[in-house]
């Protein structure tokens, strides 16, 4: 370990279970030497197993909907008063389709289905934020990260239409980085993330052949929710300070490969 969130403090969204990205992510920014308050929605917690996150790294919990603009009033305010002063780092790790969930194809969707998904998925960034901007709840480079797919940029069928809420993710994280970076110095960053077994990720139909192409597809290998870890560690340390508006891809080398020896080997006669 290398105490490189020693004193910053911060707010981490979305750690549901032990598989969460944000799980693994908390876990490794206490080991840093960071602290933070943890949040998910309000259901999240009777199904989660967040307390146990909570205890193991002094944390406190807020339970807080992310579409909810009176919910992150009212998280972002208490966090001050747990932290002690504004805050460093934020991780967004949110995600949810309704249409997905409810096996609606993408060229047949309903459209309360899509609002909603869009609200909870690329909206809520744009909440979180301006909810920060507005109370000027964030320090002076300060980092603010959130995850999202690469099927943002690329089709993948099956992804159906998270691909456009984090299309829009990406787009929200640029437009107010450019605005955080002028007026506060705080720098905003999209991770694009390997296919992770997760809650989020194992409803996408067809999980486990998407996540095995991938591996093989991938010159480093997929990466695990434990690099994704480390890596958002790195972009809330000092050592990034002047990385913003980027979307970032976190994926072994996939998004760069155009096919791989182990691919082709499976279509030889
Ligand atoms: P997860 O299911 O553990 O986390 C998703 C979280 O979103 C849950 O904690 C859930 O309670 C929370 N959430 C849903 N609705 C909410 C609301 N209204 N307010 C507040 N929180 C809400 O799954 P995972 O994979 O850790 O997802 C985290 C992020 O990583 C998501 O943005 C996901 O799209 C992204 N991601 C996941 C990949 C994967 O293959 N698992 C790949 C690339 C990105």
């Amino acid at each position: 370990m290398y105490n490189l969130l020693k004193g910053k403090k911060g707010i981490i969204f979305g750690a549901l279970d032990e598989n969460s990205i944000a799980w693994k992510t908390a876990e490794r920014v206490h080991q840093e030497g960071g602290t933070f308050v943890l949040t998910n929605a309000p259901i999240a917690m009777r199904m989660g197993q967040i307390q146990e996150l909570a205890d193991k790294t002094g944390s406190e919990i807020i339970p807080a909907d992310a579409t909810s603009a009176e919910d992150l009033e009212n998280l972002i305010t208490k966090s001050m008063e747990i932290l002690g002063g504004k805050i460093d780092f934020v991780l967004h790790s949110i995600g949810m389709s309704v249409n997905v969930r409810k096996g609606r194809h993408y060229t047949d969707q309903n459209y309360d289905f899509t609002t909603k998904g869009w609200d909870v998925s690329a909206v809520s960034f744009h909440k979180v934020m301006q909810t920060l901007y507005k109370q000027d709840a964030m320090n002076e480079w300060g980092s603010i990260v959130a995850l999202t797919y690469m099927a943002a940029q690329r089709t993948f069928p099956d992804y159906n239409d998270m691909a456009d809420n984090k299309a829009y993710l990406e787009s929200i994280a640029r437009s107010f980085g450019y605005f955080f970076g002028k007026d506060k110095n705080v720098r905003v960053n999209t991770i694009s993330q390997s296919p992770t077994p997760t809650t989020a990720g194992q409803g996408v139909k067809g999980f486990g052949g998407f996540i095995a192409y991938a591996e093989k597809m991938s010159p480093l290998g997929n990466a695990t929710a434990q690099d994704c870890a480390d890596y958002t560690v790195t972009l809330f340390s000092d050592l990034t300070k002047k990385v913003t508006m980027q979307n970032l891809f976190h994926d072994g080398g996939f998004s760069n490969t155009g096919v791989s020896m182990e691919v082709i080997e499976r279509f030889e006669d």
